[in-house]
């Protein structure tokens, strides 16, 4: 999605721009601009492309001297992307200068509105509806022209606004799209995520949406669309400055694979105290629990994927029936929902419109809600009746692998938590369960440490067409995750599929040399699998197998074989998603493609 920063203060601005604007690439983007304020002018430079354009043009922002200023990094929803289309957008006079994350869905309504009172459009942005009707609406006080733009434009946006008139001011607005204020010792900043003030604050607030942040250089004020001045609070954030950073990895997505050892722990741990699991902020007592008659995990992408696995460690763990819905699906499918279910919404941003729309349909309708959410302070974490974060730290390359493992580590404890409430996992179970879960870091990081073997593997399929996964049960889910972890980074064609559903179709696309990749770690399902690695093996395929330590037979029916450390069935995706997430990762490598920030993708899609 798009990205925008903005900055006052007693540092030149500039560069203080296009150093947040490199903190926010991971959200994907197609061009990038600053704005900033010279003392008679507001200059801008924008481009289609990539930052580096940005900063030659600039000589790193010192073309543009001024002490307040605005920058975005834009993912083209309306108009291609190109120069004109890049933000900032401005009204004609340049008096009235904007940078815009989101959508404005009536914006074709407001624009002929404005072309009839005589404005001229230059891009074939929304954005630029804005800054028109900003111009259309001032008359010498910001924030009136502000209110009245909010309460007439429809969608979602995160505004940084500068008014020539008022030099000494940054405006911040939100509706839907998220927006932070740093405060910094010299200057203060709004950013569309955390990573982007880091270097220079970590005292931050979160934006709720109608609410309006203005900034000096020495203060900030908040107020609302209604007018009323508001008092906010600052977090303090903990990350660690570098975790914004490569660490010595040559991608993003390397660095985090091999962090998940620690973020799995971490979590883990996070939900323990004296061995025993406390969920602080599930706010359900045990009565609540027990009667909980049913649980739908909504969520888009690798969070779903995490909820097809939960599905069977729930009801195989808490013997609680269990829906998993795609949230772009549930919003519209008018749910029928008992009145005594649950709805567990799964995101690592908290900022994906599909599944913030799910949980608002869910809460509508009355129905519990639950966020797993990475992102502290996030809309589905503060909207959500209860939280759990994950704690992976800032995940920034756009194909997730650290928050989707700390994802399953949080259904794994919430199933615990509530098998042993109602009564479904003795004490006995229950320290055998937590004995092989603290096991998992170490395993996870053998088979990181021991990835040569893929990574050959992998740079002989780096030509491949077409790759089908296979497997059973929560190998199925795993096959999902697996398959998508190689079409988002590699651009190569790949299929997962119920290994018992190959026969009812797709069989057919099976000739000489297709690469089948079968995950068997459900030891129940071991030897239908292994049936169906024969039947495509029949048909010429290629196969590789990941299956569990001890199952050498394999051998005689698969061509190539990852084995992973034994664990609880319930936790297998834990370990075998680790090699399928390197065989992507060096099949992208292999490829010469930029793995951390996928064509086409976006690290959070804000929008429908
Ligand atoms: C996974 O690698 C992708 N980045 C994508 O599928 C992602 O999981 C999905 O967009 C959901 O994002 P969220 O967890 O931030 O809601």
């Amino acid at each position: 999605m798009c990205g925008i920063v903005g900055y006052i203060g007693l540092r030149q601005a500039a560069p203080v721009l296009l150093d947040g604007l490199t903190k926010l690439e991971y959200r994907g983007y197609d061009s990038a601009g600053i704005a900033v304020y010279d003392g008679k002018e507001i200059n801008i430079v924008k481009s289609k492309g990539r930052l580096q354009v940005l900063c030659e043009l600039t000589h790193d922002g010192e073309t543009l001297p001024g002490h307040v200023g605005i920058g975005h990094t834009r993912w083209a929803t309306h108009g291609e992307p190109n120069d004109v289309n890049s933000h900032p957008q401005f009204n004609e006079s340049r008096s009235i200068v904007i940078v815009h994350n989101g959508i404005i869905e009536n914006y074709m309504h407001l624009k002929t509105r404005l072309m009839d009172k005589g404005y001229k459009f230059i891009s074939e942005t929304d954005t630029e509806v804005i800054a028109h009707m900003l111009d259309y609406y001032y008359k010498g006080d910001p924030l009136e022209a502000i209110r009245k733009v909010m309460h007439r434009a429809e969608g979602a946006y995160a505004l940084g606004i500068i008014f020539k008139d008022h030099p000494d001011k940054l405006y911040a607005v939100r509706k839907d799209s998220p927006l932070i204020v740093g405060k910094g010792s010299d200057g203060n900043l709004i950013a569309s995520d955390v990573p982007a003030v880091l270097k220079y604050t970590r005292d931050v607030c979160f934006i709720l949406n109608g609410e309006i942040a203005i900034l000096s250089r020495d203060d900030i004020e908040f107020c609302t669309i209604d007018e009323d001045r508001i008092d906010k609070e600052f977090t303090k954030i903990e990350w660690d400055v570098n975790a914004a950073d490569k660490g010595g990895y040559e991608h993003f997505m390397l660095k985090e694979m091999f962090e998940q050892p620690v973020v799995v722990r971490d979590t883990l741990e996070s939900f323990l105290e004296d061995g025993k699991i406390v969920i602080p902020d599930v706010k359900m007592s045990d009565d609540e629990i027990k009667k909980i008659s049913k649980i739908y995990i909504v969520a888009c992408g690798s969070a779903y994927h995490t909820g097809v696995t939960a599905k069977y460690v729930y009801e195989g763990m808490a013997r609680i029936p269990v829906e998993v819905d795609l949230a772009s699906e549930f919003r519209y499918r008018d749910p029928i929902l008992d009145k005594d279910s649950i709805v567990i919404i799964v995101s690592q941003s908290g900022e994906t419109a599909d599944s913030k729309a799910a949980l608002e349909e869910a809460k509508r309708r009355g129905i519990r809600t639950l966020g797993i959410v990475n992102a502290i302070g996030s809309s589905i974490a503060r909207d959500a009746d209860s939280v759990v974060y994950t704690l992976a730290g800032p995940e920034i390359a756009v194909a997730t692998t650290k928050a989707y493992s700390a994802q399953l580590i949080a259904h794994y404890m919430i199933a615990l938590k509530f098998g042993m409430v109602r009564g479904q996992i003795s004490d006995k179970d229950f320290d055998l369960y937590l004995k092989d879960l603290r096991k998992l870091p170490e395993q996870i990081e053998m088979l990181l440490n021991n990835r040569e073997k893929i990574q050959h593997f992998a740079t002989r399929y780096a030509a491949a067409k077409d790759v089908f996964f296979i497997g059973r049960g929560i190998d199925y889910a795993i096959s999902l995750e697996a398959s998508l972890k190689l079409k988002e980074i590699s651009y190569i064609h790949s299929e997962a599929y119920a290994a018992g559903e190959l026969k009812h179709g797709t069989i057919s696309l099976i000739e000489d040399g297709t690469l089948v990749a079968a995950v068997l770690t459900q030891e129940d399902l071991y030897k239908k699998t292994i049936s169906n690695i024969v039947e495509v093996k029949t048909r010429g395929a290629f196969v590789l197998s990941v299956t569990n330590e001890g199952n050498t037979d394999i051998e005689k029916s698969s061509d190539y074989n990852i084995y992973i450390p034994q664990t609880n069935k319930y936790f297998t995706n834990s370990l075998a998603i680790i090699p399928l997430q390197l065989f992507a990762y060096y099949v992208s490598v292999g490829k010469g493609y930029d793995v951390d920030k996928p064509r086409n993708l976006a690290k959070s899609v804000t929008v429908e």
